[in-house]
């Protein structure tokens, strides 16, 4: 794996666009990318020693491109944990965004719901997240050119960018669900007992990514906006077993309304950065 640096320089040897906008699409949003006009396209594959993505329904490449003609820069498929990389590993892409000129991103994920009040199908707006993946990306020398050896997570998913996802949400007529996010390692899925106590925790959703991401941008100063969709209720709460196929399959069918839906918030977050 070579620096942060160094692949943000590849990016723009190969790139004509300079977003300062990004988005990471996760399990289920990947068609997402298709979505983009102009569009390039740079497969990890490409870039020396960039960590392949093994996840299903994880392509695995940067791309760059305008919706709406704001410039954005997508991550098509992230590094999980429990592909067995490290958590350097998992948030190079990030600190290779921001290396890249990055300012602010979304984040998206398909979650399992907690909260009994919430159904398959809805989107969940995360105002703040608990990290039970027991392990931090920030573990080791701090860099401090990058960030502070303690940052603050406070504000960790910007109150700014909320708002303006409620807005969005309010204009396209799309409910949308708020909540604290719990991330798992995985990729076992969690017991009926595991997800009874984080509901006694105060987690809304459960999923196996975006915690680590999250810490990291904070880190470096990208601003965040987190989206999970929720594929599933989580284990025991319907009595269905869960797999990993209906979870990339459930997002098919609410494609149209989160393709307006992100459509919308990266035209309005390219016009206000
Ligand atoms: N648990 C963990 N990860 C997930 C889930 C879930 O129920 N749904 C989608 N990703």
């Amino acid at each position: 794996m070579k620096t942060p640096a160094y692949y943000a320089e590849q990016l723009r040897q190969r790139f004509s666009l300079r977003p300062t906008t990004a988005i990471v699409l996760g399990s289920g949003f990947a068609p997402f990318g298709e979505e983009l006009e102009n569009r390039e396209v740079v497969p990890f594959e490409e870039l020396e020693e960039f960590p392949r993505s093994t996840a299903p329904g994880h392509p695995g490449r940067f791309l760059a491109g305008t919706v709406k003609g704001v410039p954005v820069l997508c991550l098509q498929g992230r590094l999980h944990y429990y592909e067995g990389y490290t958590m350097e590993q998992v948030v190079l892409p990030i600190r290779v965004m921001q290396a890249f000129g990055i300012r602010q991103v979304i984040l998206t994920n398909a979650a399992g719901a907690i909260n009994l009040e919430f159904h398959a199908g809805e989107v969940m707006l995360i105002t703040d997240h608990i990290n039970f993946m027991g392990t931090n990306p920030l573990i080791g020398p701090n860099d401090n050119a990058l960030g502070e050896r303690f940052p603050d997570m406070t504000q960790a998913y910007s109150p700014r960018l909320q708002q303006l996802a409620r807005s969005c949400a309010q204009r396209l007529h799309l409910p949308l669900r708020e909540g604290v996010y719990l991330g798992c390692t995985g990729p076992s899925f969690e017991t009926p007992a595991e997800i009874r106590a984080f509901r006694t925790l105060g987690a809304d959703a459960v999923a196996m990514s975006l915690v680590p991401e999250t810490i990291a941008a904070v880190h470096c100063g990208v601003e965040v906006l987190g989206l999970s969709f929720l594929s599933n209720l989580a284990a025991g709460v319907s009595g269905q077993p869960l797999s990993g196929k209906e979870v990339n399959q459930a997002a098919e069918q609410s494609r149209p309304m989160l393709t307006r839906f992100l459509k919308e918030l990266l035209s309005e977050m390219g016009t206000q950065a």
